[in-house]
């Protein structure tokens, strides 16, 4: 080790480099026969660790084993195939090798000139994924860091497109359905609290036309300036998916911008059966997509899609002269100047190698499998006393709640909560609650391939007993 300049020798990098490596495949190949995970407290966390400053260097053999038994152990694991909480993340060895090689060679991705190559290929993936989704020729977009900062860029878009210099008035109308960071977004860009429209869903949790076609005859009557509708293909809760051809349509005629957040539904429209739910994605002036949900890459890369491309630079193209050596021909890509980020990670290669390795065939099967498993898990379910059904099985999301005929609404609520502490301390399964007209509920998003039929049953069978158990104490 040469210390002064924070190197290793060849055979010290080989060594740490396949102790890592063993690491994750140990982790890949092993990890159904490991608990979901855990959370620690802070203080166990300090016993663990403690937080001094090292002036000193240390063992990286004695470094990584702490991080294995006291970081990585005391952490929820996302991909695993019994993580059935949020959205998981289930990713793939190769995504996890990819952002190695774009760590280890440090790709910057923000300009041509200093990375030609990424630009190339980040083109190629934005192209396949313009394809998948339907979009026209002339979309485009970029990778961003997941659905929040997807959300963000296309929205900022469309105020730059609705809206121009002047957001005075601006207007932007979502269902209440809609995932956190697309208010989080318009607020970010300058939307009073006031001019964020949140409708109440219908009894189906979609976006209800009638309440968006009265409230936007409103806001015009009251000379405020509607100016897009954020939609979803898929929703967070319970899957359910917008009436996007409507909403397509409604908008066209009123001059309004309609973004969809696909950031975890949207890649379902590569199986039959989500192509026909997310029929009239295709219309969207922008949608928001995930790659580390649903297409197994790991975190971060998300991705946002415009119809018109070229509105990306309208919007946030500035040119210093002190990046006047990367200001090229249009064919020089600066994927800088299409977001909010100069400096940017290479996030599209590892899309790109584990679509290279597996081809699109074995990523279409693996969601069609997260389908199917949200339904054997809602049979399962119905199969056993005590639960109800809340949402049927849609985009690989199923809610439900124990809900035995002897115990009063307000037992019920509050045991799907202890639901999700009973789990966690359990260890072999991991759900999570929300809250669904006002009462909460439980609720599985199956969208991991490697999940098997027996863990669904077998996850349903320990619920069962824990909400017995609960409901008795
Ligand atoms: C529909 C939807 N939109 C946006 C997001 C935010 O994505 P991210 O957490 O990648 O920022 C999520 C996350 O679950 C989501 O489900």
């Amino acid at each position: 080790m040469v210390t002064g300049h924070l190197e290793l020798t060849p055979d010290e990098m080989r060594a740490l480099g396949q102790s890592v490596v063993e690491l994750l495949v140990d982790h890949f190949s092993g990890i159904h026969a490991e608990p979901v995970g855990r959370k620690a407290s802070r203080a166990e966390l300090e016993s663990l660790f403690g937080s001094d400053l090292p002036e000193e260097p240390g063992d990286t053999a004695q470094i990584l084993g702490a991080v294995r038994d006291g970081l990585i152990a005391n952490s929820l694991h996302i991909d695993h195939p019994r993580f059935f909480a949020f959205v998981p993340s289930p990713n793939n060895f190769v995504s996890a090798m990819a952002d190695a090689l774009v760590a280890g060679f440090n790709v910057f991705a923000g300009t041509y000139f200093a990375g030609s190559g990424p630009a190339h290929i980040e083109l190629t993936v934005i192209d396949w994924l313009r394809q998948i989704c339907g979009f026209p020729d002339g979309a485009g977009g970029l990778f961003v860091s997941g659905g929040s900062m997807a959300n963000l860029t296309g929205l900022a878009v469309a105020r730059e497109a609705r809206l121009g210099a002047n957001a005075h008035g601006g207007v932007g109308y979502l269902s209440d359905q809609c995932h956190s960071s697309v208010a989080r977004a318009l607020r970010v860009l300058g939307l009073p609290r006031e001019r964020i429209r949140a409708i109440a869903a219908d009894s189906d949790f979609r976006l209800s036309m009638r309440d968006l076609q009265t409230k936007v005859a409103e806001d015009r009557s009251a000379g405020l300036r509607p100016f897009c509708v954020i939609a979803n293909a898929g929703t967070t809760n319970t899957g359910a998916v917008d009436p996007l051809t409507e909403l397509a349509t409604f908008c066209a005629g009123e001059g309004l911008w309609l973004h969809i957040d696909g950031a975890y539904g949207a890649p379902a429209v590569l199986t039959d059966k989500g192509r026909g739910l997310l029929a009239g994605m295709e219309l969207a002036d922008s949608l928001s997509l995930d790659p580390h949900k649903w297409l197994f890459q790991s975190i971060e890369a998300g991705c946002i899609l415009l119809r018109d491309r070229s509105l990306l630079l309208r919007t946030f193209q500035v040119m210093p002269e002190y990046l006047r050596d990367t200001h090229g021909g249009s064919e020089e890509v600066n994927f800088g100047n299409y977001g909010v980020q100069l400096t940017r990670s290479f996030r599209a290669l590892k899309l790109w190698l584990s679509l290279k390795t597996f081809g699109l065939a074995a990523f279409r099967d693996a969601i069609a499998r997260g389908i199917e498993l949200a339904e054997i898990a809602e049979r399962e379910l119905a199969a056993k006393g005590g639960w109800e059904i809340v949402t049927p099985a849609q985009l690989a999301v199923v809610t439900f709640r124990f809900n035995p005929p002897d115990l009063d609404t307000a037992a019920v609520d509050v045991l799907q909560g202890r639901m999700v502490e009973a789990m966690l301390a359990d260890g072999y399964a991991l759900a999570t609650s929300t809250v669904l007209d006002g009462r909460p509920v439980l609720r599985f998003c199956t969208i991991n391939p490697r999940t098997t039929d027996d863990e669904i049953r077998e996850t349903v069978r320990r619920m069962t007993q824990m909400a017995r158990t609960l409901a008795a104490g």
